[in-house]
């Protein structure tokens, strides 16, 4: 079913696929996709995490989908505003419903310590510019008990006690995802500073010294600062400040 939403956003609505983001890409190879078209699914047999994870979601609970992007007016090194916009976009819209949600970074959105929502990102480049942008989001909303290995998974549900109509959560998202978005191509400059502040001020483990993993092993760190690439500056307890990219990182979850 194909239905028309606000003045520019068309929404594919299908029941089970593979995969929103693929379904997407490849939609986009085959004909001339206009920004913000988006496509949901109420279930996915492929669905696609971070890091090669795959992500669980039980058929009709939660909110499933993709929407693209072909954001012209940013290069290809500033992407990670736009995973810091989504992120951001996806923080304010459950901080509508409970108190506790913050962004790990680099894009996960945590209720406490549980992860409730995560975003696929995936970019195509070509030369300096970001040619085409999937956005995939899986965000739990209704589904009581999960099944897979993921180490922390939460559902809006399980904290609140209540029912929340996914529809309803879909456009207050897209809404909030064109604002953002267009307020961002009007005035890229300011605006990107705008999201870094709004971002660092809702990261996880912003403050105090945590647990983390490199390829060296288990260490102590804390914040200190993000680089405009989206790199994650870590400080040990002797004072050695290192960067890293996603992936090389993982943090140790109490
Ligand atoms: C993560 O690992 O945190 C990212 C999860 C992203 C899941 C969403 S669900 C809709 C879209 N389609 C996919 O296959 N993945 C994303």
């Amino acid at each position: 079913m194909n239905q028309a939403f606000n003045n520019d956003i068309s929404i594919i609505h299908l029941d089970e696929i593979p995969s929103t983001n693929d379904y997407l890409s490849q939609l986009c190879r085959q004909e001339n996709v206009p920004e913000f078209q988006v496509v949901t699914a109420m279930s996915q047999t492929a669905g696609k995490g971070q890091r090669g994870n795959s992500w669980e979601s039980e058929k009709g609970k939660n909110l499933l989908f993709s929407l693209v992007l072909h954001p012209t007016f940013i290069e290809a090194k500033e992407q990670f505003y736009l995973s810091m916009l989504i992120a951001i976009c996806v923080s304010e819209l459950l901080e509508q419903y409970t108190e506790d949600i913050c962004i790990k970074w680099p894009n996960d959105i945590y209720w406490k310590d549980n992860k409730i929502a995560g975003i696929l990102i995936e970019n195509e480049l070509i030369g300096k510019d970001i040619a085409q942008c999937i956005v995939g989001i899986g965000l739990n909303i209704n589904q009581e008990t999960f099944h897979s290995s993921a180490p922390n998974p939460i559902s809006l549900r399980q904290i609140s006690g209540k029912e929340t109509d996914p529809d309803l959560i879909l456009q207050d998202l897209l809404n909030r995802i064109t604002n953002y978005y267009n307020e961002l191509k009007r005035n890229s400059k300011e605006f990107k500073q705008t999201l870094s502040d709004i971002y660092l001020d809702k990261l996880y483990r912003h403050t105090g010294y945590h647990a983390y993993q490199d390829n060296n092993g288990i260490f102590t760190a804390r914040f200190h600062h993000l680089l405009p690439d989206g790199h994650l500056c870590l400080e040990d307890e002797q004072g050695n400040v290192r960067a890293y990219a996603f992936k090389e990182v993982n943090y140790i979850l109490s």
